[in-house]
């Protein structure tokens, strides 16, 4: 374990964006991660999992600790289902793919979303009908002051849409070191509810889908729609989808008759973020080496130098343009640091 000085975030997050750490270290073991803790020369740190979901406008004038815990295993089995371990370094997708190889069903639905798995629960990451929740069992995490691992059950998490407590009251508190996730070994559940699923079945001449099927679709739909960060940065849905009143709802719905919603609850509709900003205008525009994608309205992209600070102030744009056309306040969905 080689603590770096100087090192470009760069390969670290998926929108590619070009800061300096001011040193920098990855930890493979919990006894690792607690003696970089303690190192007292380097009083301010920085927690880096997957990447995935962060905008970085800044140097950072800290110790960055990659969290690249490794390790799958399955914990325990019943008749019907597993419980499976892992740490929360391990690729997501590539932990979807092991998963699927074993034909353990569940995460389907969630193939081919950025990311690591111990940063999967702390925004409840959700596609095409499924959420973390509907499979999450526990996680452990390490508290960073005291040292002492906690065990999180599904209920501790209060998960929401892509909202958990590591989010809200527990933010910066805890290191989420591995979750373990229940999935079926027979009788699968198939989610096939969305709709673009269904077609891409049809298109695919599948009748009778299994899980893999499932997660075939599910990467064919989202590499049609979504830029792969490997190629154009970027770190998914950068807003959350808005929810607003009804009442709001059916005043909007007389100027703009065909916007898209979803009803949430009797006084509550949820509308597509996308929706909101391709009729802003933006979608597929080019500033400079950034932009809006001509696919996904609700992904901003670098499509090479881009500052972070570039794409804030883009984003800062859109939300005033959206509250201005439509008075709604979207929410950012990626932490901005
Ligand atoms: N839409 C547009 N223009 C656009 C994009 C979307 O009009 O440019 C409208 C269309 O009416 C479309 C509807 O929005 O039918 C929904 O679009 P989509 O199916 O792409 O889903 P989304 O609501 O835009 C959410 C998640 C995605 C997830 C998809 C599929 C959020 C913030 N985003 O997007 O999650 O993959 O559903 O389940 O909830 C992510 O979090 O990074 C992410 C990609």
């Amino acid at each position: 374990m080689t603590i770096l000085n100087n090192i470009s975030l760069k390969p670290y997050n998926t929108f590619g964006i070009d800061v300096t750490a001011k040193h920098f270290v990855s930890v493979k073991n919990v006894a690792q991660l607690k003696s970089i803790l303690a190192l007292e020369q380097y009083p301010e740190k920085f927690i880096l999992g997957g990447g995935s979901n962060m905008l970085l406008t800044k140097d950072i004038d800290a110790l960055v600790i990659h969290i690249d815990l490794k390790g799958i295993t399955i914990t325990s089995k019943d008749n019907s289902s597993v419980i499976v371990k892992s740490g929360a370094g391990e690729n997501w997708h590539e932990f979807v793919l092991w998963c699927l190889d074993h034909d353990f069903g569940g995460i389907e639905n969630l193939s081919l979303i950025p990311g690591n798995i111990g940063t999967a629960p702390i925004q409840n990451i959700g596609a095409y009908g499924v959420e973390i929740k509907d499979v999450f069992e526990s996680c452990e995490a390490l508290h960073i002051k005291t040292q002492n691992i906690k065990t999180f059950t599904n209920a501790d998490c209060n998960f929401d849409y892509r909202n958990s407590i590591f989010k809200q009251k527990l933010k910066g508190e805890y290191i989420i070191t591995n979750v373990s996730l229940k999935l079926s070994t027979v009788h699968h559940s198939i989610k096939t509810n969305y709709g673009a699923i269904t077609n891409e079945l049809e298109r695919l001449k599948v009748k009778t889908p299994e899980i893999q099927d499932i997660s075939k679709a599910v990467i064919n739909i989202r590499e049609s729609k979504l830029p792969n960060p490997k190629i154009i940065g970027n770190s998914g849905s950068f807003f959350k989808n808005p929810v607003i009143s009804k009442a709001q709802f059916n005043t909007l719905k007389d100027n703009f008759p065909e916007i898209p919603n979803y009803v949430v609850s009797a006084n509550e509709v949820k509308i597509p973020a996308g929706w909101l900003i391709e009729h802003a205008g933006f979608k597929g525009k080019h500033f400079g080496d950034y932009g809006v994608h001509k696919n996904q309205a609700l992904v901003l992209v670098n499509y090479g130098k881009a500052k972070g600070s570039d794409i804030f102030d883009l984003s800062k744009l859109i939300q005033s343009t959206i509250k201005r056309i439509f008075n709604i306040s979207l929410e950012v969905e990626v932490n901005i640091i």
